[in-house]
């Protein structure tokens, strides 16, 4: 099929490499003109496992190719793909107009039959309202398909290849076979492709991640009251996740979750449902309780030294989640920025998102492009992002470089009894 995918982010253009590696003709479209040059050499700016080759690959097999010209893109194309960014507003509404925009250009572009895909989290509502819009703008049929993606940053390649499913919000039957036809040969392990309407499909992916967003919150919620009645929350997260009905994903007390969705998408959530007069309590108990977790974990770190003036944080981890160099509400930005303002000089090593730090926070952090450098003279380590490397460091080599052998281990990744033993003070999370 000819596809054209409207946005080459961080879905955009794995959608569109994993389009193109089974067999499609994919155009992919931005409007950012050096993004689509770098693409064109074959460069690919954002870290995921696995994408680089993928696009090199089918641009080499002249299946995958990148324009500014979004006209011509729909109009050699059957597929729309949308996946352009839908940021949050200060008032938590998601920001539309990338969406909209693009919507409108499409309409004017359309010459025949198409079917638009808006693969971007929109509120519930959105597709149905695009439906209306574009309608007016083309006199060509133009049908619309709510398709929310369900990758996670890290493993997106994997994720899309091999979906636990596929939500489609149809209104059009021969969309909806076309669409089938696409995703087949990604569902070969027979994971189902789900057909509903459009507010449906919309509404699982914000309580899909809102879900997920409350397990974590959970976990936080449990680990602060196990520090205070002397339980080991990895016990209980151990406890809980062995019953089938529980399991242990998203179970792991942390720092609280980031990243470019939870956040925006649990917010989103709250005030769509305010806007229509419902009140999602719990919703907004996971939102406070994800806030507070990270002020918990530099509380920590401020009731250790009671002035951090003077001292020198070694940061390990800045991108929201290890495999990843996304920055965007990353646990590790606001802890930073907070020891910043308490008066600690911070030091900061992270395998893959060192630029998106530098452009984060400038000359205000220092950065280290190796983990123990960043270790030299300081009073404390602070683990924020899980990566591999981080898991089993030289613990011997780490507290002779340290000024003083302080762990504060926001992922529970560490053995508390281990470190002890060899003579550092140890901090975890929700550990007695
Ligand atoms: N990142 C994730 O893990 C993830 C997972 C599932 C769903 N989503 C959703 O997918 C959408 C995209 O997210 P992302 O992380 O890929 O965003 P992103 O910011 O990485 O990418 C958006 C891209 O769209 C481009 N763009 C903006 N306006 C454009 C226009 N008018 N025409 C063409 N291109 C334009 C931008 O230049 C950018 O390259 C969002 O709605 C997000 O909520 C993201």
């Amino acid at each position: 099929m000819r596809i054209a995918v409207v946005g080459t982010g961080y879905v955009g253009l794995v959608v569109g490499a994993c389009l193109a590696e089974s067999g499609n003709d994919v155009i992919c479209v931005d409007t950012d003109k050096k993004k689509v040059a770098d693409l064109r050499k074959g460069e690919v700016q954002i870290y995921e496992p696995g994408l680089e080759e993928l696009v090199r690959r089918n641009m080499a097999k002249r299946r995958l190719e990148f324009t500014t010209n979004l006209e011509k893109a729909v109009q050699e194309s059957l597929l729309v793909f949308v996946a352009v960014g839908t940021p949050p507003q200060p008032d938590g509404s998601v920001d539309m107009s990338a969406v909209s925009g693009v919507a409108t250009s499409i309409g004017k572009a359309v010459n025949g039959y198409k079917i638009i895909i808006t693969k971007s989290t929109v509120p519930v509502g959105t597709t149905r309202k695009l439906q209306a819009t574009m309608s007016t703008l083309s006199r060509h049929k133009i049908a619309l398909v709510s398709n929310p993606e369900f990758l996670k940053e890290g493993k997106a390649v994997e994720d899309f290849m091999k979906p636990d499913r596929v939500v489609l919000g149809v209104d059009d039957p021969s969309a909806a076979e076309i669409m089938k036809e696409l995703y087949a040969p990604f569902v070969r392990t027979e994971n189902p492709i789900l057909v509903m309407d459009f507010e449906s499909a919309e509404m699982t992916k914000y309580a899909s991640n809102a879900f997920l967003a409350t397990r974590i919150s959970f976990i936080n919620e449990i680990a602060a009251l196990c520090e205070h009645v002397g339980a080991d929350v990895e016990s209980v997260r151990k406890g809980m996740g062995a019953d089938n009905r529980i399991g242990y994903a998203f179970l792991f007390p942390g720092v609280g979750y980031g990243g470019s969705c939870f956040p925006k998408d649990v917010k989103a959530l709250i005030k769509v449902a305010e806007d229509c007069g419902c009140n999602l309590r719990i919703a907004k108990a996971v939102e406070d309780v994800n806030v507070l977790q990270r002020d918990l974990f530099v509380s920590k770190i401020r009731h250790h030294f009671v002035d951090l003036a003077g001292k020198t944080i070694a940061v390990w981890g800045l991108a929201f989640k290890p495999e990843t160099d996304d920055v965007r509400d990353a646990p590790a930005i606001t802890v930073i920025e907070s020891l910043l303002t308490h008066g600690a000089a911070v030091r900061v090593h992270d395998p893959k998102a060192l630029a998106a730090g530098r452009a984060a926070f400038g000359e205000r952090v220092e950065f280290s492009t190796d983990p123990y450098a960043a270790l030299e003279n300081a009073d404390a380590m602070a683990l924020i992002t899980e990566w591999s490397e981080f898991r089993n460091p030289d613990f011997e080599r780490m507290k002779l470089l340290m000024k003083t052998p302080v762990v504060f281990d926001g992922r529970n990744i560490y053995n508390p009894a281990k470190l002890r033993q060899l003579g550092f003070t140890y901090y975890g999370i929700g550990r007695a």
